[in-house]
């Protein structure tokens, strides 16, 4: 293909024009005379003058241009789930994270209102000074039984979570190895905590061990981290091989399964259930509370001593708020339905195996997706991406899109999360869709490429 919207031809002749407005220099530095003074100079201290800024106004202009709506915080007139409203239109959601379908469960909902009348909606400090309840230490003993682990500890965010564990465990004579594509709570804990961090290449476990053996013995500890299903990518790590590699070097593993829990497995217990791993093999299982478990917050699981040690220690657990009685009595109840009803998991891994099937067949590049909770379609560039979503949210279907920094260059694509709620009808009429609209992008793609430089060069005038 040699349209300028395919094989990022387009992207780099804008990101290039892009980046050109971003270094218009602002008026950061100008010359002051004051009365009986030295000349001095005045420094540009306003956000307008952050580089990041305008690149982004840039962007939306652009947008603006060619009448394609921002998809950043859009506003939803639903709760989220399989299906929302948007600008007063109802459409298919394939942008929530309710893989099981439970946000809004009855069950749910009363447990919470009986536990705002009991608890309250706060629980006023972190545990370690206002104290834990009872609520606290059920879900986290119903989160250690999933993990057959000794004990868990739950944060008020997931992606504290993963910071505080890492910052608590590591500092500048140890090594963290993460997989290239893994979430950015993992690399923004290895950059605070001083270790030294390294990536490997996505799922590569011949690469790790590599790494390994070259260097294991320049440090003290080494921790590798894998997702259990990425959250990108729809796809997952050779889990028995992770652990045989990290048991070879003497390393901890850690696995954020935050897009595995109540997705793979028979019954959704996680990666470990699918590769039937001994989740014991596994030092620190970590996840969210957020996406099929539809609350708020974060967990650690593993052996006692893990959780004794980050309970005094991490600071996102120390010197933050404990997580409140309506967020872990969500969790709490959503783990009992997902145990009690084990056809919401079955439903959803048909689903995502029907979408995949589906998608292939209509030549979309779905890449390494295993076709669970996560499946991307994969354009390159992105500006087509922005605009495929645009097109099929006016056809009634939301899936984001997913442009750099969230995923490297020239490999923006639309992001498909399914859910247990999708009806075959759903997924059929999303592909077929998105297959159609794809196509008459790709028809379009020499003029719209010649008109988006056209915007682009009035709004730079
Ligand atoms: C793999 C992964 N880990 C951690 C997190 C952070 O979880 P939370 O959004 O609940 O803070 C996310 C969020 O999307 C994620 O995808």
């Amino acid at each position: 293909m040699t349209t300028e919207l395919s094989g990022g031809r387009l992207t780099r002749g804008l990101k290039a024009a892009l980046l050109d407005t971003m270094r218009k220099a602002p008026a950061s530095e100008k010359p002051v005379h004051e009365a009986g003074s030295r000349q001095t100079t005045r420094r540009d201290m306003s956000f307008e003058s952050l580089p990041g800024y305008q690149f982004l106004q840039t962007q939306r202009a652009l947008g603006d241009a060619l009448g394609v709506k921002s998809p950043f915080y859009r506003q939803h007139d639903a709760q989220a789930g399989a299906r929302s409203v948007i600008d007063g239109k109802p459409v298919v959601n394939f942008a929530s994270y309710d893989y099981l379908g439970l946000n809004g469960h009855p069950e749910i909902a009363s447990a919470v209102t009986a536990g705002v009348a009991a608890w309250g909606t706060s629980v006023s400090a972190s545990r370690i000074t206002a104290g834990e309840r009872g609520f606290h230490r059920e879900l986290e003993s119903a989160l250690a039984g999933i993990y057959q682990a000794e004990a868990s500890l739950v944060f008020v965010s997931g992606h504290a979570t993963a910071v505080s564990t890492i910052a608590a465990l590591l500092g500048p004579k140890d090594l963290i190895l993460h997989d290239v594509l893994i979430h950015n709570c993992v690399v923004i804990g290895a950059q605070l905590c001083g270790a030294t961090r390294r990536s490997f290449p996505h799922n590569d476990m011949a690469a790790l061990a590599d790494i390994l053996a070259a260097t294991r013995d320049r440090f003290d500890r080494v921790l590798i981290v894998s997702e259990g299903l990425y959250s990108m990518d729809g796809d997952g790590p050779d889990l028995p091989r992770l652990v045989e590699i990290k048991e070879r070097h003497d390393c901890w593993l850690m696995v954020d399964d935050a897009h595995a829990l109540g997705i793979l497995g028979k019954t959704g217990k996680g990666i470990f259930e699918m590769a039937d791993v001994d989740p014991k093999r596994v030092d620190i299982w970590l996840g969210t509370l957020s996406k099929s478990l539809v609350s708020c917050g974060g967990y650690v699981a593993g052996s006692r001593a893990l959780v004794d040690y980050l309970k005094l220690t991490a600071p996102g657990m120390v010197y933050s708020v404990g997580l409140p009685a309506p967020s872990t009595i969500a969790a709490l109840t959503a783990i009992r339905l997902m145990q009690r009803e084990p056809q919401r998991v079955e439903r959803l891994q048909a689903n995502g195996q029907r979408f995949l099937r589906k998608a292939r067949e209509a030549r979309l590049d779905v890449g390494s997706s295993w076709g669970y909770a996560v499946i991307p379609v994969i354009l390159g560039d992105s500006l087509r991406t922005i605009m495929l979503a645009d097109r099929l949210l006016k056809r009634g279907y939301n899936a984001f899109p997913i442009i750099p920094p969230g995923v490297p260059e020239q490999s923006a694509r639309l992001r498909f999360f399914i859910s247990a709620d999708h009806t075959d009808e759903d997924i059929d009429g999303a592909v077929d869709a998105t297959r159609e609209e794809l196509s008459q992008l790709e028809r379009e793609g020499n003029s719209l490429g010649t008109m988006a430089k056209l915007m682009l060069a009035k709004i730079k005038a």
